[in-house]
């Protein structure tokens, strides 16, 4: 079949990357001329584990195409994935201009039928104006759907191949069948149902992710209170089949592109349907407390002064596997320990020049270990695995003080204190 995908931000160039992978002939548009110059030579602007050797193989196999030009881009096609950005705007409610810019211009080129599948995550009801715009510009037939994507930053590939399922949402019958024929390949269960139905699906699985992370976080900071441990808290309750393992690990809170901003989204959708989510605010509440309570117990260490101490912060992306600071815990943390005080050196594998961007009087450093030369807290805030296997007996003579402030329970608290190290994470001591 023939797809195109406009946008080739993050899920624009997933999307084309596994479709063309599957066989299908894919054009890959950007309105950004200059990207598209670099996508044509297989240089990719994120940082995805196997996404550049996915569109290197599908450029070579001519099954990927680029470009900028509308027109050509629909020619015959069969389906266009709308998949551009959708930033939050300053009320939390989610910013439709680039959603609205696509559809005018696919309506303006539109030479043939073929369904127009939302895949960016917008509240339901953006598919009917969508289609208004659409309608208002051509008289060429077309139907409106929404496919909501469910791929994780860093293991997008393997997610997109082999999701847990399928949501398509159509209006025709005809456009379903060929939304079912254009995953064919991707072997997992398929809901079909309707457009509203499918974008509700995607925003009560992203605020269900949140409200699992600041539930565990809310049961970790009492864990801490009575010296519990909320790794077996966690296993215990996972072991329910009816609640599962997934999800349940304390830290810092959820950052990235997608749960806080679907969570605000998804707020002020509520609220012009006049229903006060305010359940959901309290998830983000407890987010977004989670850094001040992580920084009460840092403060706790060193008895509530972190003047001139020097904190070496490991990660900055707002997970592992990513280069993507968006919204990244690592920022607001930073921030307030360097107005309580503190130095603050830095490392992170791949997020580093991201950061330089947005952290000023901040030390940045090319390894791990450099970093924590004379520091008074090793400070860990994304779980690269690479952190997982530091070398403690090393950091422990490189440090000034020996202690581990841990915001992702990535260590063992037994093993680093049976070295001598301090250690304090969250609901675990
Ligand atoms: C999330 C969803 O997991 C995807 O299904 C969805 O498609 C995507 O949003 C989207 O809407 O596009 P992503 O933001 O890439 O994916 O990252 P996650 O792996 O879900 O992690 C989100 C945040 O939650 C990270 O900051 C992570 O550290 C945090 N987290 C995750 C926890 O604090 N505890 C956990 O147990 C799991």
């Amino acid at each position: 079949m023939k797809l195109t995908v406009i946008g080739t931000g993050y899920v624009g160039l997933v999307t084309s990357a596994i479709f063309s992978h599957l066989g299908h002939q894919v054009i890959g548009l950007d309105i950004d001329e200059k990207k598209i110059k670099s996508l044509k030579q297989g240089k990719i602007p994120i940082f995805e584990p196997g996404l550049e050797e996915f569109i290197f193989k599908s450029l070579r196999r001519k099954k990927l195409q680029f470009t900028t030009d509308y027109s050509q881009a629909l020619k015959g096609v069969d389906v266009v994935f709308i998949c551009v950005g959708t930033p939050s705007k300053k009320d939390g409610s989610y910013d439709s201009k680039f959603v609205y810019a696509s559809a005018e211009s696919i309506a303006e080129n539109l030479q043939n039928y073929a369904v127009i599948a939302i895949k960016s995550t917008v509240p339901p009801s953006t598919t009917n104006a969508v289609k208004k715009i659409i309608q208002q510009k051509t008289s060429v037939k077309f139907d409106i759907a929404s496919c909501p994507e469910f791929l994780r930053e860093g293991s997008a590939l393997d997610d997109a191949l082999n999701p847990p399922r399928i949501i398509i949402g159509t209006e025709t019958k005809k456009a379903e069948n060929i939304l079912i024929k254009l995953h064919q390949k991707i072997k997992a269960p398929l809901v079909a149902t309707t457009p509203q139905s499918a974008q509700m699906t995607k925003y009560a699985s992203n605020a269900f992710l949140a409200t699992k992370i600041s539930f565990i976080n809310s049961i970790a900071i009492l864990c801490d209170k009575i010296n519990a441990d909320i790794k077996d808290v966690t296993k215990g309750l996972g072991l329910d089949p009816r609640i599962g393992q997934s999800f349940l690990n304390a830290g810092l809170g959820y950052g990235g592109s997608c749960f806080p901003k679907d969570t605000w989204a998804l707020i002020s959708f509520a609220k012009k349907l006049g229903y006060d989510f305010n359940f959901l605010k309290q998830v983000d509440q407890v987010n977004q407390d989670q850094v001040e309570y992580f920084i009460s117990q840092i403060k706790s260490l060193y008895s509530n002064s972190l003047k001139g101490k020097i904190l070496t912060i490991l990660g900055l992306a707002f997970k592992p596997n990513t280069d993507d600071i968006r919204e990244a815990r690592s920022i607001p943390l930073i921030k307030q320990l360097q107005k309580l005080g503190a130095v603050i050196h830095v490392y992170d594998p791949v997020a580093m020049s991201h950061a330089k961007k947005i952290l000023k009087n901040v030390k940045f450093f090319d390894s791990e270990y450099t970093a924590l030369e004379k520091s008074n807290g090793l400070v860990l805030v994304t779980e690269w695995n690479q952190f997982k296997k530091l070398d403690l007996k090393k950091v422990k003579k490189l440090m000034n003080q020996p202690v581990i402030l841990d915001g992702r329970n990535l260590f063992s608290p037994q093993k680093v204190k049976s070295l001598g190290f301090k250690y304090i994470g969250i609901g675990r001591q």
